[in-house]
């Protein structure tokens, strides 16, 4: 997954932090993987890992100080910023977070960062109390609306003995996603459909049986699949969500609007996402007025919906399709059966239930395609990033 790295010059930034063991990997799987490695080190960084270490993995010489005459001689700072077609600073520490985005520009590392036009990448790593604190949280939301992206942290134990969130991401998922930062021509000249959200079933004028879903999957999807060059069609159920931009996007209420849509839109189509979690059942017979309770117990008759994806998994031809599964138990035996019943190509299976998965900002996936790979739990924009490039790959190796 990480093909998007070849022949790319990255411009690793190491801070000051028990996390910078793992720099030297990060380094070795990022020439692996085909770039061009360049070192630059905080002094704090140097109490954790040695120069003469980074610059042995690295090939290439270290770059260590905002005025050092005989750095500068060889390739200055200015011109480093400009070599670089990512910068990837890992691992960032709160204090390094902190002076970033107040925009200091004090240090080598800081002053790159400015300096450059290529994207800044930071893999947090600090104690989780630094984390979560309201500072730090905040330092992470302003990098964020200025286009950094952050990849990480992960949760677990960490070097000083408590356990949550704030351990750096590990080297793999790293280059995962700093490769997905380049992959912005994976679906180019490609036509996808997403559909996202519930759907409302009306049981009288003011209410309806609806279920968990925020859209926020279906939402990141159409938004990562058009930044990987796609042209997407998004066709959403009831959520509070702001459109996004640079598609075209229908908004429906039942799972039959939804599906007169998908059908309208489906010959037209590459690649269908059926993200949206649509009622299986509707009410046999909508009241035209407000029930009143008037009796002990009530019964509503309930009627089969149609199956959108299962439907589109019958078409002759049809598009590439990638589905849900959204499970309680049994999570990826009922995934595989899900796939094979609906005729999709792919399909990304999760756990919900107990505040996991729907509605929830983050998610922890496993996706069932030719091959079965586990996404551990991360925001669901990142994510979708991951899966866009996943489905690219598939959809291209058919
Ligand atoms: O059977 P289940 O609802 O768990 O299957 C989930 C997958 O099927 C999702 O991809 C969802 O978008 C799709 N689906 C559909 N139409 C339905 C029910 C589910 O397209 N009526």
């Amino acid at each position: 997954m990480t093909q998007f790295l070849v022949g790319k010059r990255v411009l690793l930034g190491v801070t000051g932090s028990i996390a910078a063991y793992k720099s030297p990997e990060i380094i070795r799987r990022l020439r692996e993987a085909g770039a061009e490695v360049r070192v630059a080190m905080t002094e704090n960084a140097k109490r954790f890992i040695t120069p003469l270490t980074l610059q042995a993995v690295s090939g290439n010489p270290l770059h260590e100080a905002l005025f050092d005459a005989r750095a500068e001689a060889a390739m200055g700072h200015i011109e480093l910023a400009r070599w670089a077609d990512a910068v990837l600073i890992a691992p960032a520490t709160a204090d390094f977070m902190a002076r970033l985005a107040h925009g200091l520009a004090d240090d080598l590392l800081t002053t790159l960062c400015l300096a450059t036009q290529a994207p800044v990448a930071l893999a947090p790593a600090m104690n989780q109390g630094m984390w979560k604190h309201l500072l730090t949280q905040e330092n992470l939301r302003a990098l964020q609306q200025k286009q950094v992206c952050i990849i990480g942290p992960g949760n677990g134990s960490q070097a000083c003995g408590d356990v949550g969130p704030g351990r750096m991401a590990e080297p793999e998922i790293i280059l995962e996603q700093l490769s997905a930062v380049f992959a912005t021509a994976a679906l180019a000249g490609l036509k996808v459909l997403v559909t996202a959200g519930p759907t409302h079933e009306a049981i009288d004028p003011v209410r309806f049986l609806t279920n968990g879903s925020s859209g926020k999957m279906g939402y990141a999807l159409a938004e990562a699949a058009r930044e990987a060059g796609a042209a997407v069609t998004l066709i959403s159920g009831p959520v509070s969500l702001p459109k996004p931009g640079h598609m075209d996007c229908m908004s429906v209420t039942t799972a039959q609007e939804m599906y007169d849509a998908v059908m309208r839109k489906i010959p037209d189509c590459d690649i269908f996402l059926s993200v949206a979690a649509v009622g299986d059942y509707r009410c046999k017979k909508v009241h035209e007025q407000k029930i009143h309770k008037n009796q002990d117990a009530m019964t509503l008759e309930l009627v089969r919906n149609p199956d959108i994806v299962a439907s589109v998994g019958q078409l002759s031809p049809r598009p590439f399709i990638v589905g849900f599964a959204a499970e309680t138990e049994h999570v990826i035996e009922q995934a595989q059966a899900k796939r094979e019943r609906k005729g999709m190509d792919m399909i990304v299976a999760n756990q919900v239930g107990r505040g996991a998965g729907m509605g929830a900002d983050e998610n922890e996936v496993t996706v069932i395609g030719k091959s079965r790979i586990h996404l551990p739990s991360m925001p669901k924009g990142p994510l979708a990033r991951q899966l866009i490039m996943m489905i690219a790959k598939e959809y291209h190796n058919q």
